[in-house]
């Protein structure tokens, strides 16, 4: 039996509400977690149901046991589908890395070990990434004969820049934890036993600060780096006009004012 939300019960998953913080944790140890279909229609529900808590203000994304985050899309699953399963399928999973990064909640993807191809793109799709010291990254589909299809063409690129992005793509190259921060992967490296206490206070910290303010800035720039420059400073200008109407705004800057701590209400 797994845990339950609004009705479905997981199998898959394991996911829990700490006070402001939900923990939705990846939990098919014995394949390394990969990712079948399944588990990307619990994410979905999952997601869903922290978007719609108002009192969930983040999420850490982990995977169960020592060994992996994720290890990929699930090679058994995929090794029996059609190219058009597989074309809806992968559409699926690209929409549920469409929720998680545009969530309007940060979302901290605490890599624990594997995070290879499918496990690498749900990782990238969160908001932040703080890898364990063992944990281990790539993008290996070319080695089955495929590409990547959870939007690693798309996201990797954009995070670590073109050359680098496609020498890990075409060489299925899997890499440490150190050279994932050194070329921007990650966030930071952290011992393995500090990787969920790193990631509830990055959390915390990010919670101390008006949730319009951190919603609208996810949102400036994920939607700014699908367009240009120009487009993506007018998107700002309108999100930072409605922070700057907001009751948050006035609170903050008379908190400042008073020299005193404020007390957002998201509003
Ligand atoms: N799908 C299904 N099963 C998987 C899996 C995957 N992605 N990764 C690992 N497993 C299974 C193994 O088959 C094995 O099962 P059995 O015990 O029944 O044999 C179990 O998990 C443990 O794995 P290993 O014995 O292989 O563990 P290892 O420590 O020797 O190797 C590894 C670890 C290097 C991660 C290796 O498991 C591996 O290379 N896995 C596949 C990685 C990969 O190619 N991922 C990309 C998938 S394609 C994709 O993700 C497409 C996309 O973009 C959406």
């Amino acid at each position: 039996m797994g845990t339950a939300v609004a009705g479905s019960t997981f199998q898959n998953l394991l996911y829990e509400k700490k006070g402001a913080i939900a923990h939705v944790t990846l939990n098919r140890p014995k394949v390394l977690n990969a990712l079948n279909q399944a588990v990307f229609a619990e994410l979905k529900a999952a997601f869903e149901d922290v978007r719609d808590d108002a009192a969930v203000r983040g999420v850490i994304l982990t995977g169960s046991g020592d060994k992996a985050f994720a290890a990929g899309a699930d090679i058994a699953e995929m090794s029996t589908s059609t190219g058009v399963q597989a074309e809806e399928s992968t559409r699926h999973a690209q929409s549920v890395t469409e929720l998680i990064e545009n969530l309007g909640k940060p979302v901290i993807a605490a890599v624990n070990g594997f995070a290879l191809g499918g496990g690498c793109e749900l990782a990238m799709a969160c908001t932040i990434r703080i890898a364990a010291e063992t944990a281990k990254f790539g993008q290996p589909e070319v080695k089955l004969g495929i590409m990547p299809g959870a939007g690693g063409t798309q996201r990797l690129p954009r995070l670590i820049g073109k050359g680098r992005a496609l020498q890990l793509i075409l060489s299925g190259e899997i890499i440490s934890a150190q050279e994932a921060y050194r070329i921007g992967l990650v966030n930071e490296v952290v011992p393995n036993a500090n990787l969920i206490s790193r990631s509830e206070a990055i959390l915390n910290q990010i919670n101390s600060n008006g949730p319009l303010g951190v919603k609208y800035s996810i949102d400036a720039v994920n939607k700014g780096l699908d367009g240009s420059v120009s487009e993506g400073l007018l998107i700002e200008a309108s999100l930072f006009g409605i922070c700057a109407g907001s009751e948050d705004k006035k609170e903050g800057t008379l908190a400042f004012l008073a020299k005193r701590a404020p007390n957002f209400q998201g509003r």
